[in-house]
């Protein structure tokens, strides 16, 4: 279970593939405390999508924390979303406040990219799996190159200050540690009104991109369980849960 009352062991690796691909090679279903790890660097790091998740500067922060939950694997999108307002709080400590949350779970900083996070579970029975929370931050990063220079920024970038990731990292196992246990004491409500004050993805037009098709629609709200509201062009109200949205205006 995740409480960071309880001690958490820390892997610390100069290079490695994924620490996300680490986390999974340790998860197992008697697993008692959270483990983390961290990497300088990762040679095959992955985002949502599978898409490459740029890993060859040492001023980004590449980490996984792995837990087991006895949370229903119903709670995914919870646990995304709460995953998205802990990072973003953590990095709005040291950004002057100036992050915030694009649906899901994408952290921006003036319309571009300055976090992402990647979140996988392995399910052993009905009731209770291993959570892999990858996340991957844009430090000290002085400046991106190609198109990343479009999308991406980074905490320097932003704030002209040098930070040093062991304190964004013991902030960020702080803030999880707190909105997992409000999720689990179903405090759930709660943390959705806090995220949607942090979520840039309300009342927008939108693209949701679909294996099938884009569609164009508005987005509304969110509901209950941390899904988006849409309402589309042709007037179909819809609940996303898993598909990428594209915000207009944002990279
Ligand atoms: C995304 O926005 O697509 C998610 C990116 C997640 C990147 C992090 S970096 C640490 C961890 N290891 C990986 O291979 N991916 C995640």
């Amino acid at each position: 279970m995740y409480s960071n009352k309880q001690p958490s062991s820390l892997f610390l690796y100069d290079k490695i593939d994924s620490t996300n691909l680490e986390a999974k090679r340790h998860a197992s279903a008697y697993l008692e405390h959270p483990k983390v790890f961290i990497a300088k660097e990762q040679t095959s790091g992955r985002g949502r999508l599978n898409r490459e998740w740029v890993s060859s500067s040492k001023d980004g922060l590449y980490m996984s924390i792995l837990f087991n939950s006895n949370l229903p694997s119903s709670n995914i999108s919870s646990l995304s979303l709460i995953s998205g307002l802990s990072i973003c709080k953590s990095i709005n400590k040291f950004a002057n406040n100036k992050a915030l949350i694009k649906w899901p779970n994408d952290i921006i900083i003036e319309n571009k990219k300055v976090c992402g996070i990647l979140l996988e579970s392995i399910i052993y029975s009905n009731k209770l799996s291993s959570i892999i929370l990858g996340i991957g931050i844009n430090i000290n990063n002085k400046k991106f190159e190609n198109e990343l220079a479009q999308k991406a920024t980074s905490l320097y970038i932003e704030t002209h200050k040098i930070i040093d990731c062991k304190n964004v990292v013991q902030e960020i196992l702080k803030n999880f540690s707190f909105y997992y246990n409000r999720l689990l004491s179903n405090k759930f409500g709660e943390v959705i009104n806090e995220y949607k004050n942090l979520c840039v993805s309300i009342n927008r037009n939108v693209t949701i991109k679909r294996l099938d098709g884009d569609i164009e629609a508005f987005s509304k709200d969110i509901d209950s369980k941390g899904n988006l509201i849409v309402i589309t062009n042709d007037f179909k109200e819809m609940n996303i849960n898993s598909c990428e949205v594209v915000v207009q205006g944002i990279y």
